[in-house]
C-alpha cells in the first residue's frame, strides 16, 4: 500500500491548503516566499512567513485523517506513506514511514557548508547569515528546485510496487508529486479521497468525495473488519 498526501488532509486540523479557499497561494507571492530568488532578495521576509508557518504546525494537532493512516501502516507488510506537507503532522500522529517529498520545517539548513539547525524555537533574524559565509534557510523544496533525489527515488519504488494507492487531499497540480499518482503507479488500484474534484480525479480508479478526516477512519473500519 502506498499513500500520496498533500495539504487537504491537514485542513481538518486548521492548517490552510495553497490553492483552495483561503489558500496561501491565494493571498501570498509563491515567488516572493518560495523560490531561491526570493530568499535572495529578502531572507528575513522569508524566514518571518516560515516562522510563522512553523508556529501554526506546532499548534495544530494530528486529526483522525492522520490517525487512520497511523494505525492502517500495521495492517500491511508493506505501507509507506509519501507526503507533499512540511508541517510534521504524519509523523506527529505516529506513522513511521514517512517520505517527505518537499522535505519539512523541523530544521534549517546552510546555503554554503549544509550545517543544520534546529527550528524548534524558530528562526531568529539575528542567526540566518552563518560564519561559513553562507544562509540559512528552510529544508524545504522550493519552486524550481529538484526534489531530494534519495526520498523520490524511494518514492517511485513504493508507488510502482504498491497494490492499492490512496491519494488524499491534493489538487495533483504540482510535479512530479502528482505523477505518482499517474504515471508512476504501476498497476496499483488508485483511490482518491477529497471532497472537490480534482486534476486527478479523471485518472484514478476509484474517488471517495469527502473529508480525510470522515473517509480514512470509516476506510480503517472496513480494513479491520
Ligand atoms: P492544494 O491547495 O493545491 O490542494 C489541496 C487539496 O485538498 C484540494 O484538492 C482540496 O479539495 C483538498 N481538500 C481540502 N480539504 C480537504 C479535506 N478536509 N480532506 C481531503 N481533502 C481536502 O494543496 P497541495 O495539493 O498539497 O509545495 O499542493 C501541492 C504543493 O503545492 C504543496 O506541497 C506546496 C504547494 O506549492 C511546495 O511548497 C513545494
Amino acid at each position: 500500500m502506498a499513500v500520496l498526501t498533500g495539504s487537504g488532509i491537514s485542513s481538518e486540523s486548521g492548517l490552510p491548503t495553497f490553492r483552495g479557499a483561503g489558500g496561501l497561494w491565494r493571498t501570498h507571492r509563491v515567488e516572493q516566499l518560495a523560490s531561491p530568488e526570493g530568499f535572495e532578495r529578502d531572507p528575513r521576509l522569508v524566514w518571518t512567513w516560515y516562522n510563522e508557518r512553523r508556529a501554526a504546525h506546532h499548534q495544530a494537532q494530528p486529526n483522525a485523517g492522520h490517525d487512520a493512516l497511523a494505525q492502517m501502516q500495521d495492517l500491511f507488510g508493506d505501507f509507506t506513506l509519501i507526503t507533499q506537507n512540511v508541517d510534521s503532522l504524519h509523523l506527529r500522529a505516529g506513522s513511521r514511514r514517512v517520505l517527505e517529498l518537499h522535505g519539512n520545517l523541523r530544521e534549517a539548513r546552510c546555503t554554503g557548508c549544509a550545517a543544520r539547525r534546529s527550528l524548534e524555537d524558530g528562526m531568529p533574524m539575528d542567526a540566518i547569515d552563518h560564519a561559513c559565509g553562507g544562509r540559512f534557510r528552510p529544508d524545504i523544496v522550493w519552486f524550481g528546485e529538484p526534489l531530494p533525489q534519495d526520498v523520490w527515488h524511494a518514492a517511485m519504488e513504493a508507488s510502482m510496487r504498491a497494490d492499492v494507492m490512496l491519494v488524499v487531499g491534493t489538487s495533483g497540480m504540482v510535479y512530479p508529486a502528482a505523477a505518482l499518482a499517474t504515471e508512476f503507479c504501476g498497476e496499483a488500484f488508485v483511490v482518491e479521497i477529497n471532497p472537490e474534484e480534482t486534476a486527478l480525479s479523471h485518472a484514478v480508479d476509484v474517488t471517495l468525495r469527502g473529508s480525510a478526516a470522515t473517509v480514512l477512519p470509516e476506510l480503517l473500519a472496513r480494513l479491520r473488519s
